[in-house]
């Protein structure tokens, strides 16, 4: 066990010199961030890293050792035991859980649609723009198909579709590729890089190799067990040094 976790990039300093210079990148930081459910019991503890828009951010560590805790606390759902997490023009978040949780009566057209109408969108602009998304997740032939008839590779691509249709910062994937065959697997890899691209702050906890190896940074919370209290933390990755973490690809 070694020094500070998490991870940083040569892009977060990037990231937030565009955000000093006034341009709206999107980045999150953790700040010296852990988590115990039970009083003393931390999960994690002394996180530090820098998320930054365009980049997909591997969350690995073994079962049990906090990576849909640490997306929940990203997601702003809860309240970490310590440190901070830090949005800066990151607000608008959009979740990916490990199974994807649909309306099974609601067709696929619908699922994406939605977020739009719920937005004010007219329902013939909505439904179009939905068209459009599909095609670009491989959709387009299932529009009309309810989500209970769905595969599990389906079901993926359209909650990431769900996602590309709404604006997204920062997106939340728990888990993505953990039941599909690897074709599928690495369809949807394909598409988060997709939703990367466009400027979204991406995180994905994953057991995946090829998904981990697939993402820019790593995040491992092994390197974030609790070291005791008196033990400081070494190095903080906000300042792009980081004693864990190396960029996986
Ligand atoms: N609300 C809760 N209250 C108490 N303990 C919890 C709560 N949620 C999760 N835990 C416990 O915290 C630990 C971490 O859970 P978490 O789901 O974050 O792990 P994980 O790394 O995502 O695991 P996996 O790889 O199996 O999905 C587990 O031991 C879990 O039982
Ligand atoms: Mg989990």
């Amino acid at each position: 066990m070694s020094g500070s976790a998490g991870v940083v990039s040569a892009s977060a300093d990037v990231a937030v010199g565009a955000a000093i210079a006034g341009e709206a990148t999107a980045y999150v930081h953790l700040n010296d961030l852990g988590h115990a459910y039970t009083p003393g019991d931390f999960l994690f503890r002394h996180l530090n890293a820098t998320l930054v828009a365009g980049r997909i951010h591997a969350l690995i560590g073994p079962s049990g050792s906090g990576k849909s805790t640490l997306l929940a606390i990203l997601a702003g759902w809860l309240e970490p035991t310590e440190g901070a997490v830090e949005r800066h023009h990151a607000d608008a978040m959009n979740w990916v859980p490990q199974l994807p949780l649909g309306v099974a009566g609601r067709n696929v057209l619908d699922h994406v649609a939605l977020p739009m109408l719920v937005a004010g969108v007219p329902r013939e602009v909505a439904n179009g723009e939905a068209r459009r998304i599909l095609g670009q997740f491989g959709l387009e032939d299932v529009e009309d198909h309810p989500y209970g008839s769905l595969s599990g590779g389906e079901a993926q691509r359209l909650m990431l579709a769900r996602a590309a249709a709404t604006k997204c910062d920062l997106l939340l994937v728990d888990e993505p590729t953990a039941s599909l065959d690897r074709n599928s697997a690495r369809t949807v890899i394909a598409h988060i890089r997709g939703l990367a691209n466009r400027g979204c702050v991406v995180v994905v906890a994953t057991h995946d190799l090829e998904l981990r190896d697939a993402c820019d940074d790593v995040v491992d919370l092994a390197d974030a067990q609790d070291r005791g209290i008196d033990e400081p933390a070494a190095g903080n990755s906000a300042t792009g040094n980081s004693a864990q973490g190396e960029a996986a690809s």
